[in-house]
């Protein structure tokens, strides 16, 4: 070979490699979709500053923390779903709450063995060790390009100078406030004159500002040793709670290998245990994938769906927890031929009844929230965090203005008693000391042919019901916006009925499916607040779309 051409050859090569499908090649600095406008804005200036997906990450969750007190922050924990674009690595970074050491299975019953109503969802005592700190830490240090001084600062000082009241915080500030109000610290930072804030009031949090600036200059140790930790510790002890320094100081993130599975070609690639999200949803397109169900109509379609979803919470009520103390037939549930055996009984004219327990009180959730990132380079974040219900244990711990979660309510209190998504478990996901409660939080990247899509929602129990809505209608070729708009519905296994929102059945639907003996139970409101990208291979292109139920925004640079 003459060897003009000899040196030719690798720049050829590399032209056209860099045409290849697959290749990071999204236009522009990247994309943000999160439940709240400050916090897509602090991400995008965030990639403008040249920052990757993961120092993004950071500053959208920081920012969240601040101005949707109620659905997030550093007193919580969530999932947080990665991929590299220089070498394809995917992990999920499991800062989930744990169970205070001296907790125990029985911590929230009575005498007579039965579950005191409120004491895991209210007050200090409902509250597991949070996740969240160790979470943004680590993930700025090993995955990060910027320091936490310049990814936490917008959250600084959105903390400090205040944010303004919108119609969303007024509303589950006054669904919590009887609870705000039996704690000086939480009223004095959430409420103005003891009562809900008027739109637009400017809610400002000077001590969480400090306990930011601390983790900022201190990393880890910031929040879980020295005065933060002792703050929190002592609040919670003066206030009825179990938290001890130790919890606080034995805290670690893990990393954890996501899920997968496959449907119609498409990649899934999402939360793992303790959060049960990902085997259910992958539970639940694994048994779809035995019906051609474009074949069939309308009706029947949401019935099977139904009859899906009903078969794979059964599993997670049964065999579902935290992976470090329980011991689970994980392989076997996302097993295509264990779905193909569970969905054989499936009848196309008749509800399988679920098997009788209790039925749970199920209460609407607007909390929790979901974000989604790309950057230009094709990294991404998928993340679902929470504090559980609104507001959390409504309990700020006094010099921190760190709002602790009430997420020890995820347990099961005792087997077969439902939460308050009305999810029943049994011992798997009992209490134990320092153990992580389970999960419905399913952050989700699903890729396809022509692209990757990156989703996720809050919604309790129904979160994973609504990331199969999302996956159906990217497979049957609708775009983000369609994802997060379709009316939901959705079926737990128990209680033994279809929840749906308003607009999701027809009428002539609803009378069907009650004729194949399913039970209904039409719900008031909506529910979910999705917040999804797509990152298209084949021109580069990046959109995305905030659930219309929400106040989010989406921004694409
Ligand atoms: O981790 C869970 O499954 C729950 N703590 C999530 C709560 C939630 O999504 C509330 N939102 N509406």
């Amino acid at each position: 070979m003459p060897a003009k051409l000899q040196l030719r050859a690798p720049l050829w090569l590399l032209l056209l490699l860099l045409l290849l499908p697959g290749l990071p090649a999204a236009q522009g600095q990247g994309a943000v979709a999160s439940a709240h406008p400050m916090a897509t804005e602090a991400g995008i200036a965030v990639l403008a500053d040249g920052g990757n997906a993961f120092d993004a990450a950071v500053t959208v969750a920081a920012v969240l923390a601040v101005v949707e007190p109620y659905s997030s922050g550093m007193g919580g924990g969530g999932f947080w779903l990665l991929h590299r674009a220089s070498d394809g690595f995917e992990v999920m970074l499991d800062g989930r709450e744990r169970a205070p050491l001296a907790a125990h299975r029985d911590l929230y019953l009575n005498d007579q063995g039965e579950v005191v109503p409120g004491l895991s969802v209210n007050g200090p005592l409902s509250a597991g060790i949070p996740g969240q700190p160790a979470a943004l830490v680590h993930l700025a240090a090993r995955y990060g390009r910027l320091p936490l001084a310049q990814t936490l600062a917008p959250a600084i000082r959105i903390a400090r100078e205040g944010f303004p009241v919108d119609e969303h915080y007024r509303r589950l500030a006054d669904w919590r406030l009887q609870q705000l109000l039996q704690w000086p610290s939480s009223s004095a930072q959430f409420l103005v004159d003891n009562q809900v804030p008027p739109l637009g009031a400017i809610i400002r949090q000077p001590q969480l500002a400090d306990t930011l600036s601390r983790i900022a200059e201190q990393g880890h140790d910031g929040f879980y040793r020295g005065p933060v930790a002792q703050r929190l510790v002592e609040g919670v002890k003066a206030a009825g709670g179990i938290w001890q320094l130790k919890d606080l100081a034995e805290y670690q993130v893990v990393e954890r290998e996501p899920i997968r599975g496959e449907y119609h070609g498409m990649k899934i690639t999402s939360a793992a245990p303790p959060s049960s999200g990902g085997i259910v949803l992958v539970s639940m397109l694994n048994q779809l994938s035995q019906f051609d169900l474009s074949s069939y109509s309308p009706v029947i379609r949401k019935h099977l769906i139904v009859e899906a979803m009903r078969r794979a919470y059964r599993d997670r009520a049964d065999y579902l927890g935290d992976p470090d103390f329980v011991s689970m037939p994980v392989a076997r549930l996302i097993d295509p031929d264990y779905a193909a055996g569970l969905a054989r009984d499936i009848q196309l004219d008749a509800a399988t009844p679920s098997r009788h327990r209790p039925p749970g009180s199920l209460t609407e959730g607007h909390d929790t929230t979901h974000y989604s990132i790309i950057d230009a380079e094709g990294n991404r974040v998928s993340a679902t965090l929470s504090v559980n219900y609104p507001f959390g244990s409504c309990f700020v711990a006094p010099g921190t203005g760190v709002l602790l979660n009430d997420e020890m309510d995820d347990f099961s209190a005792r087997p077969g008693v439902p939460n308050v998504y009305g999810l029943v478990g049994g011992e798997a996901n009992a209490i134990a000391p320092g153990k992580r409660m389970l999960s419905s939080m399913t952050p989700t990247f699903v890729e396809t042919e022509q692209g990757v899509a990156v989703l996720g929602t809050p919604g309790g129990s129904r979160i994973i019901s609504m990331l199969l809505h999302g996956i159906l209608s990217l497979d049957a070729g609708e775009g983000p916006q369609a994802w997060v708009t379709r009316p939901r519905y959705h079926h737990q296994y128990l209680p033994d009925l279809i929840q749906f929102e308003p607009g999701a059945l027809s009428v002539e639907e609803q009378q069907q499916l009650q004729a194949m003996g399913h039970q209904l139970k039409p719900l008031d409101s909506t529910y979910g607040n999705m917040q999804a990208l797509f990152w298209n291979r084949e021109d580069g292109r990046l959109s995305g779309a905030s659930d219309p139920r929400g106040i989010g925004e989406t921004l694409v640079k």
